[in-house]
């Protein structure tokens, strides 16, 4: 199974502090099923060029390929790029991109998204040609008319949400609701480290194992896989 969202690599961001919690949380995703996962550390157009970002990156995977044992799931470099006025004019916006369709993970503010917002996106997706895929839009349903959704999805942008959403004993119904609608194309554990915020994605998968079926599940996976262009 695939994780879409993660803050594995070491010193990079707010995630894993150094090689050590990499290898714990690697191994954690392991247990939980996990055999891909995408490394998708915090990018703040505002701190840096994607070019500096990127060599950072490639500098702390090195450092975590050195230690990972063999059997360790596969890890896909990718970005969880910050929205901001004018994401869609970035120079190297490529760099921060994963998989070969050039899929891009944004994410975007904790607020009702302006329509300036929405274009952006549209521009993103429709017009230069990434799959925009939205980080944890549980966290901003409530601030968003419902029929930005639909919008959204209508531009070809998918939809990520985290495993607490599955977990969570008050959302795990609309979490499924959700899923079975297609209106959730990718799950992220979204972990940090191993003290707060350690993965817990195996929890989710087995929910959706159980509530929808091995077939569903199997399906789902097999779609995930196809976004990624792995095995
Ligand atoms: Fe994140």
């Amino acid at each position: 199974m695939i994780d879409f969202h993660s803050h594995i690599l070491p010193g990079v961001d707010d995630g894993s502090k150094d090689v050590k919690e990499s290898l714990r949380l690697i191994s954690m995703l392991r247990r939980q099923g996990v055999d891909v996962v995408v490394a998708t550390p915090h990018y703040y157009a505002g701190n840096e060029p994607p070019e500096i970002f990127v060599d950072r990156r490639q500098k702390a995977y090195e450092q975590l390929s050195a230690e990972l044992p063999e059997g360790s799931p596969r890890i896909l470099l990718g970005a969880e790029v910050e929205y901001y006025e004018g994401i869609s004019s970035l120079q190297g916006l490529d760099m921060l991109t994963f998989g070969a369709d050039k899929l891009l993970l944004v994410e975007m503010p904790m607020r009702k998204w302006s329509e300036l917002a929405i274009k952006e996106l549209k521009t993103l997706s429709c017009v230069k040609g990434y799959t925009v895929i939205l980080a944890h839009i549980e966290r901003y349903m409530r601030f968003q008319n419902p029929d930005v959704w639909k919008r959204l999805r209508s531009f070809g942008i998918l939809m990520q949400v985290n495993a607490s959403f599955f977990n969570g004993v008050l959302t795990r119904r609309k979490a499924l609701s959700m899923l079975y609608k297609g209106h959730i194309n990718v799950i992220g554990s979204d972990c940090h480290n191993v003290e707060n915020r350690p993965p817990a994605i195996g929890d989710s998968f087995e929910t959706i194992r159980l509530k929808a079926g091995e077939k569903f599940l199997s399906d789902f996976t097999e779609y995930n896989r196809s976004l990624l262009f792995v095995e």
